[in-house]
């Protein structure tokens, strides 16, 4: 069976009605590059339902590069380990797949592909792994902090992406360092979201987490998935609509790629229009995202480089402004497959930062070396922390 039928069945994204009247379509795009916030859901659901994708995203462009500048921040992802105590039906490396060979990098290698993130200029590194919770797991990331903290201080931003965790447990990472954390909510529909986890797994802790995670002063992303099965445009609309309510500093999102050792993956063939439709959609998102909420950082994912060669440089160019290249030594790569069809799986991170560079330089944009690159949003409404 074919995604394909699977969408066209349930929740079909084209029941939505799309606006052929050109001059409606450019009145929608002047009204929301005015002010942030001032859609509603169903001029949310027009814009995401739009045709003349060419118009959507160069005007997301543009409002991009006035408010953000023609330059692209960077963030070094490390894939530290990819034992996880979850079983999400979609992704790769789920507690159930027994074809994963399970990893975890030591102390030592973590701090060095950190400090190699440092000393290349990217201004900022992100932690990510499996979903863990125990005392010997947040000890081992406590230490990792303090130890990047201690030769990138505040100008070198660590970012963590390590799931669900206790309110004591991200204080005292916040406590030893890090900077921002990134937690998708994967859907705000809580009903979809049951759908794709198991029983145990809970939307409304999750929700809870990045609640505590901005109270804690943490720099907060989030992001979902897109193009899911059974996701209606409704649906991607009402997780913009999230992400501002929430007043996200990061939006992280991408489309969904099937992974044949996955629940959700097994009978979805990855054809070249799925794989068009899926990028389609995942730029959409990010160019409505952009023209909603104007001023946050929006990353240009690697799953629209796995759809795409230039995927990530049409994500750029429909309105995101922030990057994150592997910084993982290759022998590991393979390993962390969230998806299938994942790029850069042979390269090392100096190939990757190259590539990267001359990828940006191509479309006429450059890279900001050696700044944190917060997002104006995150500077100009400055939290606290509260510790
Ligand atoms: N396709 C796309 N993204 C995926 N993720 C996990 N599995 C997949 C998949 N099959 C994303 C989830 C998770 C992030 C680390 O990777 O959104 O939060
Ligand atoms: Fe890895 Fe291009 S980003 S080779």
């Amino acid at each position: 069976m074919s995604l394909e039928k699977t969408i066209s069945h349930e929740q079909p994204f084209l029941m939505n009605s799309v606006s052929r009247n050109t001059s409606a379509e450019e009145t929608l795009l002047a009204k929301s590059m005015e002010s942030p916030g001032c859609l509603t859901h169903e001029e949310l659901c027009a814009l995401l339902a739009f045709e003349n994708t060419d118009a959507l995203f160069e005007a997301a462009y543009r409002l991009k590069c006035r408010l953000l500048g023609r330059k692209v921040a960077l963030r070094g992802i490390v894939e530290m380990g990819n034992v996880c105590a979850k079983d999400c039906y979609y992704c790769g490396i789920r507690r159930g797949n027994p074809n994963v060979k399970r990893y975890q990098l030591s102390e030592d290698d973590v701090v060095r592909m950190a400090r190699w993130c440092y000393d290349m200029e990217y201004g900022s590194v992100v932690l990510q792994s499996g979903e863990l919770e125990s005392e010997a797991h947040t000890e081992f990331i406590e230490r990792i902090i303090r130890r990047i903290h201690d030769f990138g201080g505040d100008s070198f931003s660590i970012t963590l992406s390590l799931g669900e965790q206790s309110e004591e447990v991200y204080r005292r990472w916040l406590e030893a360092g890090a900077h921002r954390y990134l937690l998708r909510i994967e859907t705000s529909n809580p009903a979809l979201y049951a759908k794709l986890h198991p029983a145990d797994h809970s939307h409304s802790r999750r929700m809870e987490c990045l609640r505590v995670l901005k109270r804690l002063g943490y720099q907060t992303g989030s992001g979902v998935m897109i193009g899911l099965p059974g996701q209606t445009l409704d649906d991607l609309a009402d997780d913009i609509a999230f992400f501002r309510d929430m007043d996200l500093d990061m939006i992280g999102m991408g489309p969904y790629l099937p992974h044949r050792d996955t629940p959700l993956g097994r009978d979805i063939e990855l054809t070249l229009e799925y794989a068009a439709k899926q990028l389609k959609l995942g730029l959409k998102m990010i160019a409505v995202t952009r023209l909603y909420l104007h001023d946050v950082n929006i990353a240009a994912t690697t799953a629209l480089q796995a759809l795409d060669e230039r995927g990530r440089e049409q994500g750029l160019l429909a309105g995101a402004n922030v990057m994150m290249p592997n910084a993982t030594d290759t022998e590991y790569r393979r390993n962390y497959q969230l998806y299938e069809n994942k790029p850069c799986l042979d390269e090392n991170s100096r190939k990757c930062r190259n590539c990267l560079n001359w990828r940006v330089i191509a479309i006429g944009e450059r890279i900001a070396w050696g700044v944190r690159g917060d997002s104006p949003h995150f500077t100009n409404n400055h939290r606290r922390p509260i510790i």
